[in-house]
């Protein structure tokens, strides 16, 4: 039996900014709106034309932090991807990582868990790792949201909220089973699948062939849906549900967390589960003000940045927790 333990870590994040003021000129909003009900100050889009797409973006992510594991690509045994926002309908991006980065004919999954798709992916390689299946696995968390955002008024109580960028994680054995990922817990509620949605295209809500037939410039569902209150009313209390569940599990108390790592929602969850855990500002990382809510790649992009600042140490435990849509949440207990 092995434990698992993130030896590298990766991010890459659009270069283009877009603030609120420039929101405020595509649609009928304001900075003090979405500051005050979000902490978002700006956030990345990608530019048409530039370039990125959601697999490129996690290739890039994925090149540092295979760098910084200090392993030969070729070392990566499987390749798991968490998106809501694939390139291509089918395939999905784990593919094209396979082929970019040029890694032997290695398996590759893709991950549809939305804001909980790292923590999913996470507990995935965790147990290809702790049953011995695989070594060295590649985790990828990658989202385009700006091309799939209606950016007019009609949408701005959603497209407000979502940026893009990419992270990724190596995750390797660690024969010592008090470090590594102690634990992972994973849930869902589909009752409340219609709450935070984007129903098409899909074979159930919008079939292929009436795409091809019809002038869809009207139809909203091509654009993410989010009953907004709802939404944050069940996140507080599932977030707090499931890292609590982590703590027992490990015989943890709240005094116990180094370092939480929340999904970047919203500044206004985080600061609620930041006062129900009582933690400090240190213990807690947010970067939603300058990325708003990348969905699957906002833990990554988070654990790196907070490791790049030497707030995860060795010894620290780190808990990383998300919710979203589905309604899919989960938690991770790592010793690190
Ligand atoms: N700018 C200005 N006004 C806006 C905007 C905007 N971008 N969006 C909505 N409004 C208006 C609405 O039209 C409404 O106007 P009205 O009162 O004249 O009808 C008013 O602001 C209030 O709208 P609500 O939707 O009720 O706003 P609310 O206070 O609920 O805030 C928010 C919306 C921020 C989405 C809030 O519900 C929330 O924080 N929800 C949590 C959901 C979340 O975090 N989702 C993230 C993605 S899911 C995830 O990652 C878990």
């Amino acid at each position: 039996m092995y434990n698992s333990k993130i030896i590298g870590l990766g991010k890459y994040v659009p270069e283009n900014v877009v603030t609120n003021d420039d929101l405020s000129k595509l649609m009928d909003t304001n900075d003090e709106w979405i500051t005050e009900r979000t902490g978002i100050k700006e956030r990345r889009w990608v530019k048409a034309g530039d370039g990125d797409t959601t697999a490129t973006m996690g290739v890039k992510a994925a090149k540092q932090a295979i760098e910084r594991a200090g392993i030969n690509k070729n070392d990566i045994d499987f390749i798991i991807f968490a998106t809501l926002s694939p390139d291509m309908y089918f395939p999905g991006p784990g593919v094209q990582v396979q082929h970019a980065l040029d890694i032997k004919t290695v398996g590759a999954l893709d991950v549809r868990n939305q804001c909980s798709g790292f923590v999913y992916a996470l507990s995935v390689a965790d147990n290809f790792i702790k049953t011995g299946m695989y070594k060295n696995v590649l985790v990828i968390g990658s989202e385009l949201h700006s091309h799939g955002l209606d950016k007019t008024t009609r949408g701005r109580g959603v497209s407000v909220i979502f940026g893009d960028g990419a992270g990724a994680a190596i995750l390797s054995r660690e024969e010592d089973t008090s470090k590594g990922i102690l634990s992972t817990h994973l849930h869902s509620q589909g009752e409340h699948a219609e709450e935070l949605v984007v129903k098409a295209p899909g074979m159930g809500t919008r079939w292929v062939t009436d795409i091809i037939a019809e002038d869809n410039k009207d139809d909203e569902s091509y654009f993410p849906y989010m009953n907004g209150q709802f939404v944050f009313k069940n996140a507080v209390v599932r977030f707090s549900e499931v890292i609590m569940e982590g703590l027992q599990k490990n015989n943890l108390q709240k005094e116990d967390i180094d370092m939480l790592i929340p999904h970047q929602a919203n500044l206004r969850i985080a600061q609620f589960i930041q006062k129900k855990f009582q933690l400090t500002d240190d213990q807690v990382y947010n970067n939603i003000m300058r990325y708003g809510n990348t969905t699957a790649a906002s833990i990554p992009i988070a654990l790196t940045e907070a490791w790049e600042e030497g707030k995860v140490n060795e010894g620290d435990t780190v808990v990383l927790a998300a919710f979203g849509s589905g309604f899919t949440w989960g938690s991770v207990i790592i010793k690190w």
